[in-house]
């Protein structure tokens, strides 16, 4: 058989491809990151881009080391010669911080805004809407720790799914307080659980010993079901003066800005460099379980890794989720365009002259032509397979007298034009 893309990958292709259910259609996937870049560059971020491998260190350091993540979900990078000292990133925020401290872009206008996409990779169960291969949109808010920097990114994660169209969105906001508050908490956690130790999973086991509050994101039913009769009280009952100001302040602008919101005392998120602000966008369409995206603020990321202390706080979104979600909703995508020309020469020694005229068009614009010689039938055919507007034929008479026939293959409209209208595009926009 011939070789397949690995389990939990996905190709992106072009339009009109036949297996489009399992795979994307990359224009669609470029719809989403388009859009934005549109919302976030409106709103001063900049885009930002890191390396596919980094480090292992800095994932440990920055997703933490009691995370599913990066217990069992690491992609290890080998090479001749080495010891597999790298791993392919499973998220952006690391990395990026890390650029911002290696690079000296504290030295940048504070609040730093920044924004990227791309590939993130994380060997978990596949199923729908989770992929081992995915992609994220990605933005981060660095050299800030103000609640109005909070509620901007809510909010902004927010204006990306409207422009996109998408209606059936909540957000569910949480604040998982300061380090000292979830000391508390996970102590607290600790008593709760240890007299039902035999009951969790092997897993939540050793969550019990290195972050009690991991076991409340664990996805095995037997911790759910003890969960639900422990009535474990939520993180938000924890939390500080301080971080309980902050998360009414944060509150306060959104509901000024009239985003909606629900407060959902249980998010923990799964990653360990959160606190305070933490927040999951959800949609009906991709499962209860699964959010489109998520964020948070991680005030305590840079210093965790080596550097100075530099406030922060982003989101991310799944871009095969958001797909997923525009699909459930019905929400049409910008139409495949074809070429606005297409020239087909009717004999041999034409075809360099429809070549020649077609790439001049091309520095205006989309221009295609055939690489040999056809009958008009079939040189129609096919530039209504390829979605031209309009379609040209050349002859040896249009070729002598230095016209063009044009059929637009839309209207069925006909027309006969001289080819020096084919010089710059506003003679082609006017056909
Ligand atoms: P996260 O919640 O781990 O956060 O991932 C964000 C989003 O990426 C998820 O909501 C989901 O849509 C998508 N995603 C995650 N794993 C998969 C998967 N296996 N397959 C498909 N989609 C997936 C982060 O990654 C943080 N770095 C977000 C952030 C940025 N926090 C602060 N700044």
């Amino acid at each position: 058989m011939a070789i397949q893309r690995p389990k939990g990958t996905q190709d992106h292709l072009p339009d009109g491809s036949p297996k489009l259910s399992t795979d994307i259609r990359a224009s669609a996937f470029r719809h989403v990151t388009e859009t934005a870049q549109r919302v976030l560059e409106r709103a001063g971020a900049q885009f930002i881009s890191t390396p596919l491998f980094e480090e292992a260190d800095l994932v440990k350091r920055g997703v933490g080391g009691s995370t599913d993540i990066v217990r069992k979900e690491m992609f290890t990078v080998y090479y001749f010669g080495d010891h597999g000292g790298f791993i392919l990133r499973p998220e952006g925020t690391a990395g990026i911080v890390r650029a911002y401290l290696q690079n000296g872009l504290k030295q940048l206008p504070a609040p730093l805004k920044l924004w990227t996409h791309g590939p993130m990779f994380r060997a978990e169960n596949v199923q729908k809407g989770r992929l081992r291969q995915f992609h994220q949109v990605d933005y981060e808010v660095l050299g800030s720790a103000d609640a109005l920097v909070d509620a901007e990114a809510v909010a902004l994660m927010v204006d990306v799914v409207r422009e996109l169209g998408l209606k059936n969105v909540w957000v569910k906001l949480g604040s998982i307080g300061d380090p000292d508050d979830r000391e508390a908490y996970n102590a607290y956690l600790l008593d709760l659980f240890t007299p039902h130790l035999e009951r969790l999973s092997d897993d939540s086991k050793e969550r019990l010993t290195r972050n009690p509050m991991r076991i409340l994101d664990s996805k095995s039913a037997e911790d759910q079901h003890l969960l639900t009769e422990l009535k474990v009280r939520p993180m938000l009952d924890f939390l500080g003066t301080e971080a309980a100001t902050h998360f009414g302040q944060v509150q306060g602008y959104l509901k000024a800005w009239n985003i909606d919101f629900d407060v959902d005392p249980s998010i923990v998120r799964g990653l360990d460099y959160y606190r305070r602000t933490a927040w999951e966008l959800h949609h009906g369409g991709v499962g209860a379980k699964s959010a489109l995206g998520g964020g948070g603020r991680y005030d305590g990321l840079a210093e965790q890794l080596g550097g100075s202390v530099v406030p922060g706080i982003g989101w991310a979104f799944g871009i095969e989720r958001l797909l997923l979600a525009l699909e459930a909703e019905g929400v049409s995508l910008p139409e495949p365009r074809g070429p606005l020309l297409y020239l087909a020469a009717l004999d041999e020694e034409n075809v360099p002259y429809a070549a020649t005229l077609a790439r001049k068009a091309q520095a205006g614009i989309r221009a295609e032509f055939a690489y040999r010689a056809m009958k008009p039938g079939s040189a129609f055919k096919d530039a209504e397979r390829r979605g031209a507007v309009w379609a040209g034929l050349i002859g040896s008479e249009e070729a002598a007298n230095g016209t063009l026939s044009l059929k637009n293959m839309q209207t069925g409209e006909q027309k006969v034009v001289e080819t020096a209208e084919l010089d710059d595009f506003i003679a082609l926009s006017r056909l």
